[in-house]
């Protein structure tokens, strides 16, 4: 029950209306007992600046931004940690006191979802990551600050240059290569992986039939993880099955990277398995 006493966060998204976010911190807060509440909030992405005023006003105590938001809202916040500056991206914002503080949860709660599925990332990782767009760039930054040796596959090799400049900002020794979004050039790049990780569109609903240049048979060492949630096995998945790898989708990098968020908010430690069932429970119904 919302009370005089509520604490207050939400998602600032355009459209929001199907974030699975409230559901998830709802449950994990009622799970917990706490007087807090997950709000959803449709923002303008033109509306953004007056939006993030409204935090200061109402008191609210933090919000996370979704798409298309999450690289606007840079320039209205007092601080933020190196590595949303470096990939250009806040997910989850701190409001303390007046002042709003950003983070990127999306790149550690990767790492926390691949710890899950049994790959905790270390220096000798190798991981191929396809795609560089926004979820590309928290995936990298999040591998090399661990140290691992990431090759990137990307459409139009432009962006990737650009990606590569950005996601090394700062970074002492980072190792990372690029190479092309073709069957030969991802062959030879997956010969010595431990990691293949879709960040590309290729494969969601509604085209689910769309795929990527890899090669139908897939290394069985590897662990595959399509961010993809919708299909909840995408033809990747599906093939790197067929193939022997294990495999993960996108939901429990969705469940870890918001699980953090509420630790930045709350100070306390969620239920990840209430989030998921609630994340799950959005999926089924959609
Ligand atoms: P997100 O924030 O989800 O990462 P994005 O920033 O729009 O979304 O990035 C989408 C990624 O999917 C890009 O890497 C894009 O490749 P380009 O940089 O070449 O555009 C990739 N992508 C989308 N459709 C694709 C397709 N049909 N084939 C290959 N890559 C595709």
């Amino acid at each position: 029950m919302v009370r005089g006493t509520t604490s207050v966060v939400g998602v600032f998204g355009w459209p929001v209306r199907h974030s699975a976010s409230p559901a998830m911190h709802n449950a994990a807060f009622a799970d917990l007992g706490l007087d807090w509440v997950y709000v959803p909030f449709a923002v303008a992405p033109k509306s953004v600046g007056q939006a993030l005023e409204g935090v200061r006003a109402l008191n609210i105590v933090g919000v996370n931004v979704t798409v298309p938001l999450k690289e606007r809202v840079l320039p209205y916040l007092d601080s933020c940690s190196e590595s949303a500056r470096a990939i250009g991206s806040v997910n989850t914002i701190v409001h303390r006191e007046g002042r709003l503080h950003g983070e990127s949860t999306d790149g550690p709660g990767f790492l926390a979802a691949l710890h899950h599925a049994g790959l905790p990332v270390r220096p000798q990782t190798r991981a191929v990551v396809l795609g560089a767009g926004g979820s590309a760039r928290a995936v990298i930054r999040a591998l090399l600050e661990a140290g691992a040796h990431v090759i990137v596959a990307n459409r139009t090799p432009n962006r990737a240059a650009d990606l590569v400049r950005a996601v090394t900002d700062g970074l002492p020794d980072p190792h990372i290569d690029l190479t092309a979004l073709e069957e030969p050039a991802l062959r030879n790049a997956l010969e010595n992986a431990d990691l293949l990780v879709n960040t590309t569109s290729v494969g969601m609903a509604p085209h689910t039939e769309e795929v990527l240049p890899v090669p139908a048979t897939l290394p069985g060492r590897l662990l595959v993880v399509d961010l993809i949630y919708n299909p909840i096995e995408t033809r990747l998945l599906r093939q790197a099955r067929e193939s022997g790898c294990r495999t993960q989708n996108g939901i429990e990098m969705l469940v870890r990277q918001g699980a953090i968020s509420f630790r930045h908010w709350t100070g306390r430690e969620p239920s990840i398995d209430r989030m998921r069932e609630a994340v799950e429970a959005v999926l089924a119904g959609s």
